[in-house]
C-alpha cells in the first residue's frame, strides 16, 4: 500500500466517438475525445446534462463500445480484448453510482460475495474479504441488513466495498452523491479519498456538482455536447476558466452578488474584486488605502478554499479624490485575480 500518488497514465481515450442510432435518429453521446487519466489521480468530468459524461464513463469498462476512435487501459486497447480477459479487467475496475445498484432481495453480504464468488473466490475466502471491507467502509454492523434498511450513506459503502471487492485499481463514479444530504455527501467523499490515498485507486467521477469537484478532484474535464472543452488542474479551471462554457457553468453555481439595499445604501464607486493565488492573500485594501490615500468600504464578501489554496470575492466601495481613486483602482486591478466596476459613480 503505497501513500505517494504515482503518476503515469493509467487510462487513454483517443478520438473516442460513440454514437446511438435509434431509427432515422444518430445521437453524437460522444465526440472525438482525447485526454489521459494519471495513475493515482482523482479526476471529475462535469458537464450539462446529456454531455455524454456516462457514456464516456461507461467506454473505460466497455460496458460502452466505441463507435470510433481508442481507448486503452494499462496500455492495453480495450476494445481488442477477448471475453477472459474483459471479465479480468472489469474485476479490476470498480464501479459505483447514483442510485447505489444494489440487490434489493439479498443482504449486504450476499450483495458484496457474489462479486467474489464470480471472481473464484470460495466461499470462505468471500467471507473474509466481505469482513475487512466492511470494516474498511465503516459499516460491519450492517452484513445481514438489507438494502431497504439502510441509509443512501450506508448504502453507498456497501457499493464501494462491493466495488473494491476484487481488489480494484480502478474506481469509476457516476454521481455518487446526487442522491445523498450534504452531509452524507461529506462523509462519502471522504472515505472516496481515504481509497484514493490508501489504495492508490484512480478515481474517475462524475457530478453535477461543483463543489465535490473542489473538494476532492485534482483535475476535472468539462464536457459540452459530446465534446471535453476543457481539462485542467481543479483550482486553475475554477479560477481561470478556459471555456465559454465553462465560464457559465461556473457562474450559474457561483452567484455570489451583493444585496441590492447594500448596493442602493454605499457611496462611491463599487468595485467586485475575485483573488487567488498569490493575491488572495495580499492586504490588497490596506494597502491601497495606505498608498493612495482613499476611503474604503468593505461591502460584501466570501473566502472559500480549492484543494486548500484560497479563492476570494470582494464588493468594495472607494471614495476619495478622482486622481487617487482612479490610481487606487488602478492598482487594486492590478494585483487582484480580476477587477470589475459594478457602480461608477
Ligand atoms: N443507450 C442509449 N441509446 C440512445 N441514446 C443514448 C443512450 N445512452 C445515452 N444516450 C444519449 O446520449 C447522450 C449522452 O448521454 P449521457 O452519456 O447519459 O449524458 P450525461 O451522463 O452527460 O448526462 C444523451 O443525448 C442521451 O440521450
Ligand atoms: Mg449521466
Amino acid at each position: 500500500m503505497s501513500e505517494q500518488k504515482r503518476t503515469g497514465k493509467l487510462i487513454d481515450f483517443e478520438n473516442v466517438s460513440v454514437s446511438f442510432k435509434q431509427r432515422k435518429k444518430v445521437t453524437e453521446a460522444v465526440r472525438d475525445v482525447t485526454f489521459s487519466i494519471n495513475e493515482g489521480e482523482i479526476i471529475g468530468i462535469i458537464g450539462s446534462s446529456g454531455a455524454g459524461k456516462s457514456t464516456l464513463l461507461r467506454t473505460i469498462n466497455r460496458l460502452q463500445t466505441v463507435s470510433s476512435g481508442r481507448v486503452t487501459v494499462e496500455g492495453k486497447s480495450i476494445g481488442e480484448l477477448k471475453s477472459g480477459e474483459l471479465r479480468k479487467l472489469r474485476s479490476n475496475i470498480g464501479m459505483i453510482f447514483q442510485h447505489f445498484n444494489l440487490i434489493g432481495s439479498k443482504d449486504v453480504y450476499s450483495n458484496i460475495e457474489f462479486v467474489l464468488l464470480e471472481n473464484g473466490k470460495t466461499k470462505e475466502e468471500a467471507g473474509k474479504r466481505i469482513d475487512e471491507l466492511l470494516k474498511y467502509v465503516g459499516i460491519e454492523d450492517k452484513k445481514h441488513s438489507y438494502p431497504a434498511q439502510l441509509s443512501g450513506g450506508q448504502k453507498q459503502r456497501v457499493a464501494i466495498a462491493r466495488a473494491l471487492a476484487n481488489n480494484a485499481k480502478i474506481l469509476l463514479c457516476d454521481e455518487p452523491t446526487s442522491a445523498l444530504d450534504t452531509e452524507t455527501t461529506e462523509a462519502v467523499l471522504n472515505l472516496l479519498k481515504q481509497i484514493n490515498r490508501e489504495l492508490n485507486i484512480t478515481i474517475v467521477l462524475i457530478t453535477h456538482e461543483l463543489d465535490v469537484v473542489k473538494e476532492i478532484c485534482d483535475r476535472v474535464v468539462v464536457m459540452d455536447e459530446g465534446r471535453v472543452v476543457e481539462i485542467g488542474d481543479v483550482y486553475d479551471v475554477f479560477t481561470r476558466p478556459g471555456s465559454e462554457f465553462t465560464k457559465t457553468l461556473i457562474r450559474k453555481e457561483n452567484r455570489f452578488v451583493i444585496p441590492s439595499n447594500v448596493l442602493e445604501n454605499a457611496q462611491g464607486k463599487i468595485v467586485r474584486i475575485d483573488y487567488f493565488d498569490e493575491n488572495a492573500e495580499r492586504a490588497l485594501i490596506a494597502e491601497a488605502i495606505e498608498e493612495f490615500g482613499v476611503r474604503i468600504n468593505i461591502l460584501h464578501g466570501r473566502i472559500e478554499f480549492i484543494k486548500k489554496k484560497p479563492v476570494g470575492v470582494l464588493y468594495i466601495s472607494i471614495n476619495g479624490e478622482p486622481v487617487q481613486t482612479r490610481d487606487a483602482l488602478k492598482y487594486i486591478r492590478k494585483n487582484s485575480g480580476k477587477m470589475e466596476v459594478i457602480r461608477d459613480a
